[in-house]
């Protein structure tokens, strides 16, 4: 594919068989799935055919031997055949796929590392520069990731089908993933590990890039990821921008542009929109409601730390008032 149009690779065709392949360990692992899964079909046929062979020859009343039971000897040699022939089978199965294991959890010593913290419900990127992201990885192409993974709360998986890995992110310990990006382009990320209310939301994608384009989004974004481009994947994530976008069907303030203003309140006082008042508003958004709206909004006390609620505040307060005029839903802008 050309150079900088990033796409979701298997957008297009969303009932693959299996995903693309894009990681030098993708082919590995799909080839020892495919074998396993074609002895699979062998077998079944095998038997199947088997059974429907002696079910008719020897239905009843049909004409043929059976007498003549076979030896003990001649038994034994054969039951001595099978068993031997079954294990080789499974050995060759046995060292085969333990091998592709142990390609997929040893990382390379070269490797880069990124951490992976699962939350509910979203993933955390932090590059080895300090470079942070939510539920999106940007990665070079021909360069080895290790994955240094864990979770804030309960037990993730992280899975990049593209890749072919997987791994839990389990609280109070770290497992190691790693890959080498292929191609270019975007890939899914999931959570594989029933984690909660929003299991099936928790998902992002990995951007794999160019190493010279990677160089340049380091450079945009390396250095300091400004707290409201956190904010604005947070106010996402968390669910914020349902009901607080500008064509949210739900009954609630719109958001763009409120800060600095003053609101009237439904208890007929005004307040100005300033940080203390998001922040009570997230935390305790009974206390000071808007005018004119219904206390539905749950507090998001002990669910938000402070670090996330700083961030959205600022995303909030950098919103202008025409902010997601044009846009339906997704909290894709600004
Ligand atoms: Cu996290 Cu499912």
């Amino acid at each position: 594919m050309s150079q900088g149009s990033l796409y979701l690779q298997d957008a297009d065709q969303p009932f693959r068989f299996i995903p693309v392949q894009a990681s030098t360990s993708a082919a590995h692992v799909d080839l020892l799935g495919t074998v396993l899964f074609g002895l699979s079909i062998v077998l079944t046929l095998v038997v199947a055919g088997l059974i429907a062979w002696f079910g008719i020859r020897y239905r009843a009343g049909s004409k043929v031997p059976r007498t003549g039971p076979i030896t003990e000897r001649k038994q034994t040699w054969a039951e001595a055949w099978f068993a031997l022939g079954l294990l080789a089978v499974f050995m060759v199965f046995f060292v085969w796929g333990g091998q592709v294991m142990v390609e997929l959890y040893r990382p390379p010593a070269d490797a880069m590392t990124i951490d992976v913290v699962g939350k509910q419900w979203m993933w955390k990127l932090e590059h080895p520069d300090g470079a942070r992201e939510i539920n999106t990885l940007h990665v070079p192409t021909g360069r080895r990731i290790k994955l240094d993974i864990t979770s804030q709360d309960v037990i993730h998986s992280f899975y990049i089908p593209a890749f072919r890995i997987k791994h839990d992110a389990v609280p109070g310990m770290h497992t190691v993933l790693w890959f080498e990006a292929t191609e270019p382009g975007e890939y899914r990320m999931f959570c594989a590990e029933y984690c909660g209310t929003d299991h099936s939301r928790m998902r992002g994608r990995v951007v794999v890039m160019k190493p010279s384009d990677y160089a340049d989004w380091l450079d945009a974004n390396g250095h300091e990821i400004q707290p409201e481009s956190m904010g604005r994947e947070l106010f996402r994530t968390y669910g914020c921008s349902g009901c607080h976008m500008g064509k949210s069907s739900v009954h609630a303030p719109k958001l763009a542009g409120i800060y600095g203003r003053s609101v009237a309140l439904a208890d007929g006082t005004t307040v100005t929109v300033d940080e203390a008042y998001i922040r009570d508003a997230i935390l305790q958004p009974n206390k000071q409601v808007a005018a004119g709206f219904a206390p539905i909004m749950p507090s998001f006390a002990g669910r938000i730390s402070e670090g996330e609620l700083q961030q959205i505040i600022a995303y909030i307060r950098a919103l202008e008032p025409g902010d997601w005029a044009t846009s339906g839903e997704g909290g894709d802008t600004p």
